[in-house]
């Protein structure tokens, strides 16, 4: 038997089998775990299922000691993990792709209708008991239809989001760190840019890459100002990829017409100058927030650790 330590709630059918064949400590305290108690519980683990909310360093695998063979993140992204420090100490990491792949393209594509039709500024004007009418020009938005959907980083959640706008009517262009497959380029008429070209002429522009020091402030004040007056830009990917403070400048004095943000730089904080401004939506990190697609990641996770305990290759290494 081993020790497994999961660092927070995760659903009861991952944790059974985690039980099954090991000694499983679950933090199930409402929120992250604290720091100082993650590192004294870490203590002697094996294996950690480890959430996105928790930071896996050297300090980490130092409390947890040298019998830790796998740390299995309950996340696609895991820029949480010091993947190279992990390595150095023969230490193996799991992510959880695919599994969220369709619950984030829909947050994405809820966010493009949502900034695009105004509806989060709609539902403020209700709740704050506001007068309204019908009016022809009363909060006119944009139509997706025949316009030009950007997407950065064409993976497996950007290729699902491109579907859907295509069933709205868009046209998809991309930019990626290498051209998608043919078929899928055939399947989603997909037409490959340079960032700039594509920050240029998109209408919506939808990020859907890793975070990593290449991509840190990908999207700053340069970028947005390529951007058309009339564009919208969504993230669901990860929050530093944003400058949030270039955002919040280019919405606040219209140089972009809107945006949609499931992530956050500094989450769960939320640069203050976004809160006050009418076109920007905002929801607190939900892309993968289904029951199914969390008890996918979470059984997933657990697939990996299993693995790895058992002496196996686990389903989904991070390389
Ligand atoms: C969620 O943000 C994930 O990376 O799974």
């Amino acid at each position: 038997m081993s020790r497994v330590v999961v660092t927070g709630r995760i659903p009861e059918v991952a944790l059974e089998s985690l039980r099954e064949a090991h000694d499983v400590d679950a933090w199930d305290g409402d929120g992250p775990i604290e720091r100082d108690e993650l590192l004294r519980r870490v203590a002697g683990a094996d294996a950690l299922v480890t959430l996105l909310t928790e930071r896996v360093d050297a300090e980490l695998l130092d409390a947890a000691g040298p019998q830790l063979q796998v740390v299995a993140n309950v996340a696609v992204g895991y820029n949480n993990i010091d993947v190279p420090v992990c390595r150095e100490r023969g230490v193996v990491v799991t992510n959880t792709p695919d599994v969220l792949t369709e619950a984030t393209a829909d947050i994405a594509m809820g966010l493009i209708l949502m900034a695009t039709r105004r509806l989060g500024e709609g539902e403020r004007i209700i709740r704050r008991r506001e007068p309204w009418a019908w009016g022809m020009f009363y909060l006119l938005g944009s139509g997706l239809q025949g316009k030009t959907l950007g997407v950065i980083g064409l993976g497996g959640i950007g290729q699902a989001t491109a579907r859907r706008a295509r069933a709205f009517g868009m046209e998809i262009t991309y930019s990626s760190r290498s051209a998608c497959a043919p078929e899928v380029a055939e399947e989603l008429s997909a037409q490959r840019l340079d960032l700039d070209e594509m920050l240029a002429t998109a209408d919506v522009v939808s990020i859907h890459c890793p975070y990593s020091d290449a991509t840190h402030h990908l999207i700053g004040a340069e970028q947005l100002a390529l951007m058309k007056h009339t564009a919208y830009l969504v993230n669901t990917a990860r929050g530093p990829i944003v400058d949030e403070a270039a955002l919040a400048d280019a919405l606040a004095h219209d140089r972009i017409a809107g945006a949609g943000l499931d992530v956050f730089e500094a989450e769960p904080k939320v640069y203050e100058g976004l809160l006050d401004l009418d076109n920007v939506v905002l929801v607190p990190h939900l892309g993968s927030a289904t029951i199914e697609t969390r008890t996918a990641m979470a059984t997933l996770a657990a697939d990996n650790a299993l693995a790895v305990l058992a002496g196996d290759e686990p389903p989904t290494p991070v390389h």
